[in-house]
């Protein structure tokens, strides 16, 4: 039912973008899979095990971790826990992966949303996951959970909200309104979420402290939270040329103070470049992040490249080297690590990270609009 549903979803939006040969093997992935009944394992070849591996440790081990024990950086959740493992379908893990959680610090890997992973390394990525956690799938029923949307409202503010935020929008728990979350997460996923927890995690099982009545009334309220969700492939706009990396050519370099002389508030940054300072500004989350939107004149360098390729065109004077990601610091770290080893040394992370960027109002642009 949700493997339909997701190509349903997916057809819809992006079937005019694929060729027949990947549409078929999703279908065949899919329906091979039947996500959460019995089948679990489909075998991937030696090969696609290691690159799925090699991917693993490339794109996502900044924030899921080495061992794919969540925490890394940014709060992100673990990727091993049997909870959340053996109760999430194959189609829901991979859309997660595809199209990541809007507005939070996990980005769309699909190349047509911009990211770098073909659907089929995506799938690949998502059975390799399956496999490495290896735990037995468990089925949920897809009966919608009746519950008390007031009371699970009140329960929701006082245990939930701390890590969950009052909104729902994630702090160091994940995003529980986030729609594409909700767009796959049936009653049954939620509720047994709250029951048994995820282990080894901060997300106890509230079976042992909330009764079955109050966990149907906190599942209702999340359920409550669904405001519709549908991937959509991005019109993607071209990357800047090498010969506009310096902005403002002519201004004079800004002066920086950092702190533990790495960091720099965003307040210098916004000023400078509102006074016309010169400097390259790094992006350098997941490329899809940069499509949807960045500091204008921000070239996309993401936390993956190779050491080979980090200071392609870059330049090798006094110019000031800004980067920055949503994390705040995990990717920009990373690069900013890269290019101190290769001798650039005016460099700095913006401390506070793209989302407070965007909250105080500063300048922000979105990849589409930005033709160069
Ligand atoms: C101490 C912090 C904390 C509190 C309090 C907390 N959670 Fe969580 N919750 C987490 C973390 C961290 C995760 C992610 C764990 C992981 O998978 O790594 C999580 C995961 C979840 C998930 C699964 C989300 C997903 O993406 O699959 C649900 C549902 C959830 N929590 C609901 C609740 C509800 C309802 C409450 C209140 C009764 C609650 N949580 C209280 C920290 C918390
Ligand atoms: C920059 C940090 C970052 C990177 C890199 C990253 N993620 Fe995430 N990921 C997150 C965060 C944060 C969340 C929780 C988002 C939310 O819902 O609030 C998340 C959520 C997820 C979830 C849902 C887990 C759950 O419990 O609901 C999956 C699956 C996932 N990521 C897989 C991946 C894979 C696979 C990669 C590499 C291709 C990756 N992520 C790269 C930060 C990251």
């Amino acid at each position: 039912m949700l493997s339909f549903l997701y190509f349903a979803l997916m057809s819809r939006s992006l079937h005019m973008k694929y060729t027949i040969k990947s549409l078929l093997l999703f279908l065949l992935l899919i329906s091979a899979a039947q996500s959460h009944c019995q089948v679990r394992r489909i075998p991937l070849t030696k090969i696609e095990m290691e690159q799925s591996e090699q991917q693993y440790q490339k794109f996502c081990a900044l924030c899921h971790g080495g061992e794919r024990e969540g925490n890394a950086a940014d709060f992100a959740p673990s990727l091993k826990s049997r909870s959340y493992m053996a109760t999430t379908p194959l189609n829901f893990l991979a859309s997660t992966i595809g199209f990541g959680r809007p507005n939070t610090a996990m980005a769309a890997y699909l190349i047509d949303m911009g990211g770098p992973m073909t659907m089929k390394e995506i799938f690949n990525m998502a059975l390799w996951l399956q496999y490495q956690a290896g735990h037995e799938p468990i089925s949920l029923g897809t009966e919608p959970v009746a519950g008390d949307l007031k009371k699970g409202a009140l329960l929701y503010e006082s245990k939930c909200a701390e890590c969950h935020g009052k909104m729902a929008e994630g702090i160091t728990a994940p995003a529980l309104a986030n729609p594409a979350f909700l767009a796959f997460a049936t009653d049954a996923y939620i509720k047994y979420a709250i029951e048994n927890g995820r282990e080894d995690t901060e997300m106890i099982a509230y079976k042992n402290e909330l009764s079955a009545e109050e966990i149907n009334d906190l599942t209702s309220y999340i359920r409550s939270l669904t405001s519709g969700w549908s991937p959509e492939p991005k019109a993607l706009a071209s990357y800047p040329e090498a010969a506009d990396y310096v902005l403002n050519k002519d201004g004079e370099n800004p002066e920086f103070e950092l702190k533990e002389n790495r960091y720099v508030p965003m307040e210098q940054v916004a000023q400078a470049l509102n006074s016309k300072k010169k400097m390259v500004i790094l992006d350098t989350r997941t490329t899809s992040e940069w499509h949807n939107a960045h500091i204008p004149g921000a070239i996309p360098v993401p936390y993956y490249v190779s050491e080979k390729e980090v200071a392609k065109d870059l330049p090798r004077d006094e110019t000031w080297i800004i980067a920055y990601c949503s994390c705040p610091h995990a990717a920009s770290d990373k690069i900013i690590n890269m290019l101190r080893k290769q001798g650039f040394k005016k460099t700095a992370v913006i401390d506070e990270g793209f989302f407070n960027w965007i909250n105080a109002g500063y300048p922000v642009i979105g990849g589409e609009t930005e033709k160069k």
